[in-house]
């Protein structure tokens, strides 16, 4: 330990960060140990640029000649012949196994207020389902259709891997095949203060948050995806956020637009609510695929300007969900010191000069994070973005109540599904609105599309009254009665 002390004690000095060490003498063994893993896994040229460029002094604004918005594929109706072509190369690619599902779910969640993995959240209203199984559910259902294998590769952080790891076990992996799951950790990076120099969360502990979602390309390169999917032939990564419950993981249609204009990476989008909505924009800058995040949308005024009607020009919101290509993603693996960073100004908890742990009550210093969809950027091809529909296919859960939460996911899958129920001939309890009034949950191993619900549903003697929630072989459980579901219940804890 004392050679690699004075050896971490020495480049912390020569970069002006020697004040971590300053409880060094107060700590244990296992304390000093644990400072100085924290201090090995610090990239500290990366630091310095992250603190020379962003916080010593302001990266310069970037200022295109031209941003215009970028072309759509209009939304693939059921049956749209149109589409007909990219069904067949989409649903070739997966027969072929050529498709691998990615997800993100290595973020902290603080918003949802939940103290597990976001993706343990039990999200469906009857069943008490999991963000986690839903989304296993729909790969089984996927690999049984095209009778190939689907592996799941999953970017958490060092902060959740161990819980959601277990989460996994303790439920069987929903009867995946284990070895055809693999976690991959994303690294973190340390927070500094207005000054640039690192905090210190304990006097043993440095203040870091993952590296933000962008992280994936190092991820899938440095923890074996990328080899794994590269034997076993894949080449398309289908990505998407754990929070969006109702992602279609693995669309063929997508697929077949990236396969048949040879994509490296291809994105889908759906219309902005309004100008404000927290989401990035897809647009194209000076003839680069970008998108704008919605926090930086004041640097650039035209995105902010509506239409005739009152909405936004710039339509194409994003709701992260992408294809890469392997080759692409070790392509920009090579280069990665080139990706960029964006800086977030937040609350880090951190010890004051006693030791003593202190949270503050407004903003002391920044996290720094790089954003997946900046690969777009280096794409060569043109873009494919597909315009999706938000029902049915983008219910992204931030926090439990108000925009983007689990009430609204909930209230707008059952929305979903209704229409399913009423296709298959059953009549669906609806409130003045027209609103569906009851939970509603279908599995996506019992049924992916409608129509495979109305095919499978023949004859079943429900009542809706009460909601009811769908199982994988068919089963069927009733929920809560409408009249007594006033509020609803709080975010679980754990
Ligand atoms: C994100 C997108 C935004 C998009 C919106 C759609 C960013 C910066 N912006 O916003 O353009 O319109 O979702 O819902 O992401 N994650 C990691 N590791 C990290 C950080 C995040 O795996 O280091 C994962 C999270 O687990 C989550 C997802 O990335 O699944 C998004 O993170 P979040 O912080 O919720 O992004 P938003 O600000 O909501």
């Amino acid at each position: 330990m004392e050679s690699l002390y004075s050896q971490l004690r020495e480049r912390a000095a020569v970069h002006g960060q020697e004040h971590v060490f300053r409880f060094w003498h107060t700590l244990d063994t296992a304390g000093r140990q644990r400072l100085l893993e924290d201090l090995g896994n610090v990239d500290f040229e990366l630091l310095n640029r992250l603190v020379q460029t962003w916080v010593l002094s302001e990266p310069p604004e970037e200022h295109f000649r031209q941003i215009v918005a970028v072309p759509v594929i209009p939304p693939v109706e059921p049956g749209d012949t149109g589409a007909a072509a990219a069904l067949k190369a989409g649903e070739q690619a997966l027969r072929d196994g050529r498709v691998a599902i990615f997800m993100v779910a290595g973020g902290q969640g603080t918003r949802l207020g939940f103290d597990g993995p976001k993706g343990s959240y039990p999200i469906g209203a009857i069943t008490g389902k999991s963000l986690f199984q839903y989304h296993a559910e729909k790969i089984s259902k996927l690999q049984e259709r095209y009778q190939a294998i689907l592996p799941w590769y999953i970017m958490v952080s060092p902060s959740n891997h161990g819980a959601t790891q277990k989460y996994f076990e303790d439920h069987g992996f929903w009867e995946l095949n284990r070895t055809d799951i693999l976690f991959i950790e994303q690294r973190m990076v340390p927070c500094v203060d207005l000054e640039g120099k690192l905090i210190l969360e304990a006097p043993d502990r440095l203040a870091a948050s993952p590296n933000g979602h962008g992280g994936c390309i190092q991820a899938l390169v440095e923890g074996g995806a990328l080899d794994d999917a590269q034997r076993r032939g894949v080449d398309i990564l289908s990505y998407y956020q754990v929070d969006n419950w109702a992602a279609r993981v693995a669309d063929p249609y997508f697929i077949g637009y990236h396969c048949l204009r040879s994509a490296s990476m291809s994105s889908k989008c759906h219309r902005r609510n309004d100008l404000r909505e927290a989401v990035g924009v897809h647009c194209l800058c000076d003839g680069a695929y970008r998108v704008i995040e919605y926090s930086e949308l004041d640097l650039y005024p035209q995105l902010l300007q509506s239409d005739g009607a009152g909405s936004p020009l710039f339509f194409a919101g994003n709701p992260a969900i992408h294809l890469l290509s392997v080759p692409f993603v070790r392509d920009i693996y090579t280069h990665f010191d080139t990706f960029p960073w964006h800086k977030a100004f937040k609350k880090i908890p951190y010890v004051d000069a006693n030791g003593c742990p202190c949270k503050p009550d407004r903003p002391n210093g920044y996290k720094f994070e790089t954003f997946v969809f900046d690969a777009l950027r280096f794409t060569t091809h043109s873009p494919v973005a597909l315009e999706i529909r938000r029902s049915g296919e983008y219910t992204p859960i931030k926090q439990f109540e108000g925009v983007n939460s689990v009430v609204v996911a909930r209230a707008s899958m059952s929305d979903y599904w209704a229409a399913w129920f009423e296709a298959a001939g059953y009549t669906i309890p609806r409130d003045t609105e027209g609103h569906c009034a009851v939970d509603l949950e279908i599995s996506p191993a019992f049924a992916l599309s409608r129509d495979e619900f109305v095919r499978k549903m023949k004859n079943k003697p429900l009542r809706l009254d009460a909601g009811i929630a769908i199982h994988a072989d068919g089963s069927w459980e009733e929920g809560t009665p409408a009249a007594q579901k006033k509020t609803p219940a709080a975010p679980p804890k754990g």
